[in-house]
């Protein structure tokens, strides 16, 4: 069957004055971390962007060094592995997309660094896809190792449910993590990670339109002054 259109969610990001909400960014990298990087890879990321989310230095150092990055080759001609750096791409689970495939049933999880630009509807239809799996209905035919989800395309996604059930990464700042909320959280990540500059984006906007109504405005009294001796 065909994909539903996702519904509308409120995300502190919508509108002509939208902003990230920095804590459920947060939280949601690491719903990312916990969940996601398992299988995803958000190449075009470097640790150093979390400082943007207000993480602070030793955070960022401490979350880089969990993850082993290859590095090389040393003054012997060598590869090797150390502890990541704030400076390196976030690691991918996968080296390549056969081997990701391969891990995947033969699917292909694709890169999330800009996947709320990529996909129509952007976060909503994210939010939508992460808490839309359900049980098919009776007729519907599901192939095997697929999953029912009525946003995605033709209705069955490799993905099984990533965010699956209440508490399933517990979060530091003690916000209940059920799957609404870890959903919201880590949509609100990844939409960053896809447009950090919105922030800018918008107030360059509002600030042009500021200016040009107060440019209009007095181009307007200017008119009525020169023009004001004619009758
Ligand atoms: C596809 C998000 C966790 C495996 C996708 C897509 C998104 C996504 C947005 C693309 C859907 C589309 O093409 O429109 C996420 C998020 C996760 C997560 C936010 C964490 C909360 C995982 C995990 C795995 C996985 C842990 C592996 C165990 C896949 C696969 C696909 C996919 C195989 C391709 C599905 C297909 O084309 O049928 N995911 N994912 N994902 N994901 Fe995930």
């Amino acid at each position: 069957g065909e994909a539903l259109p996702p519904p509308d969610t409120n995300f502190s990001f919508d509108g002509l004055f939208g902003t990230f909400d920095r804590a459920s960014a947060q939280r949601g990298f690491q719903v990312y971390k916990e969940v996601c990087s398992n299988c995803h890879s958000m190449r075009l990321l470097y640790y150093r962007n979390l400082r943007e989310l207000g993480l602070s230095d030793a955070e960022v150092r401490a979350i880089a060094a969990t993850v082993q990055v290859n590095d090389g080759p040393n003054d012997e001609g060598q590869m090797f592995e150390r502890p990541g750096r704030p400076s390196d791409r976030f690691r991918s689970p996968f080296t390549n997309e056969n081997a990701a495939r391969a891990a995947n049933n033969g699917a292909y999880p694709p890169d999330l660094s800009v996947i709320t630009k990529a996909r129509e509807h952007g976060a909503d239809y994210i939010h939508a896809l992460l808490t839309g799996y359900s049980d098919p209905p009776e007729d519907f035919h599901l192939m095997e190792g697929m999953n029912y989800n009525k946003y995605f395309a033709g209705r069955q996604i490799a993905m099984a449910p990533p965010i699956a059930g209440e508490g399933q990464v517990e979060y530091k700042d003690g916000t209940a993590a059920t799957v609404e909320q870890m959903s919201k959280d880590v949509t609100t990540f990844l939409a960053w990670a896809a447009e950090p500059e919105l922030e800018q984006r918008k107030q360059m906007g509002v600030r042009i339109i500021l200016f040009l109504t107060i440019l209009g405005g007095l181009v307007y009294a200017v008119k009525r002054k020169i023009w004001s001796d004619v009758h």
